[in-house]
């Protein structure tokens, strides 16, 4: 078992040998490649996820856009965005082809991270797209309008395999899993499998899984080591080495509206998202 690194007397941290490279900036940006954070199961870390997987590629200088997929607007809120009375959100473009995406996209308190954001309006826009042509490509449309602005775009999708789901992954180019590291984590992530199959195979053949990271990981419980180990056995190389521990500083950044990368910008949380960023961009996942 490796040691977490711990700053010498002179206050330097150690380089990991295992570490990846801090990416180097960009010379320009855009296209996007689109990132859809996926599982039917709620409260695995879909949204923490999103957003300081976000913050952390922006902090590299990539230039990222959220898209709030889920009508609790949890990723808007997180960020700060007030979404209670707005009227221009994803749903609009969703359902107006007219309305302007770009205006549409609100900044947030981090440099290069901007948002589309959600509200409860969107629990209406399954139902209303059932009856339109192509109802699986809506949110693929308008992207199409923002895609050269950003080197990143991350869809934060709701947990449910319905055709918002289906719009998400039918818009991106790879797809990370974020799974609980608990016992019954793994029900549920064939079907998962499954369901990007299927897209992959009748509408969107570029889509692929990035990977799966494991979050609230609590390394000195047996329990989470074991559904690591199980992790591993049913998915191999698919499972980003970088792992996210349990930590209240989660929800309290949330509480702060920001992401823990600047709420706790030295917090083993906010380190962790930033080599997962790394990981993410060595593994070629990322600009
Ligand atoms: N690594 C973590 N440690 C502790 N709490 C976490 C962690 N990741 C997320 N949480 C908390 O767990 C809850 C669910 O996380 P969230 O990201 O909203 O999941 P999802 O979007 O999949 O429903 C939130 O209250 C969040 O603050
Ligand atoms: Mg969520």
């Amino acid at each position: 078992m490796t040691t977490p690194a711990q700053p010498t007397l002179t206050g330097e941290i150690p380089t990991d040998p295992e570490d990846f490279p801090v990416p180097a900036p960009l010379s320009g940006h855009g296209p996007a490649r689109v990132i859809a954070m996926c599982n039917q199961k709620g409260g695995v870390g879909k949204t923490t996820t999103t957003i300081n997987l976000g913050a952390s590629l922006a902090e590299y200088g990539r230039r990222v856009l959220i898209v709030d997929f889920d009508p609790q607007g949890a990723a808007s809120v997180g960020l700060g965005v007030n979404t209670l009375d707005m009227d221009q959100t994803v749903y609009t473009l969703l359902t107006n082809p007219k309305a302007d995406v770009r205006a549409t996209v609100c900044p947030t308190s981090v440099e290069g991270l901007d948002i589309i954001p959600a509200n409860i309006d969107l629990s209406a826009a399954e139902v209303q797209l059932v009856n339109e042509v192509a109802r699986e490509s809506a949110l693929a449309r308008v992207l199409r309008h923002v895609e050269d602005d950003y080197d990143v775009i991350l869809i934060d999708c709701q947990p449910s395999l319905g055709l918002l789901a289906i719009n998400a992954l039918t818009a991106a180019h790879g797809v990370i899993v974020p799974v609980e590291a608990e016992f019954f984590a793994l029900r549920g992530v064939a079907l998962l499998v499954e369901t990007i199959e299927t897209v992959r195979d009748r509408i969107n053949p570029r889509l692929k899984i990035d990977g799966i990271v494991a979050t609230m990981v609590d390394q000195r419980t047996l329990h989470s080591r074991e559904v690591l180990d199980r992790l591993g056995d049913a998915f191999g190389d698919l499972v980003f080495t970088t792992r996210i521990g349990r930590t209240i500083k989660f929800p309290d950044a949330s509480v702060a509206t920001e992401p823990i990368t600047t709420y706790a910008p030295n917090h083993p949380g906010a380190r962790a998202y930033r080599r997962l960023a790394r990981e993410l961009i060595a593994r070629g996942d990322a600009a």
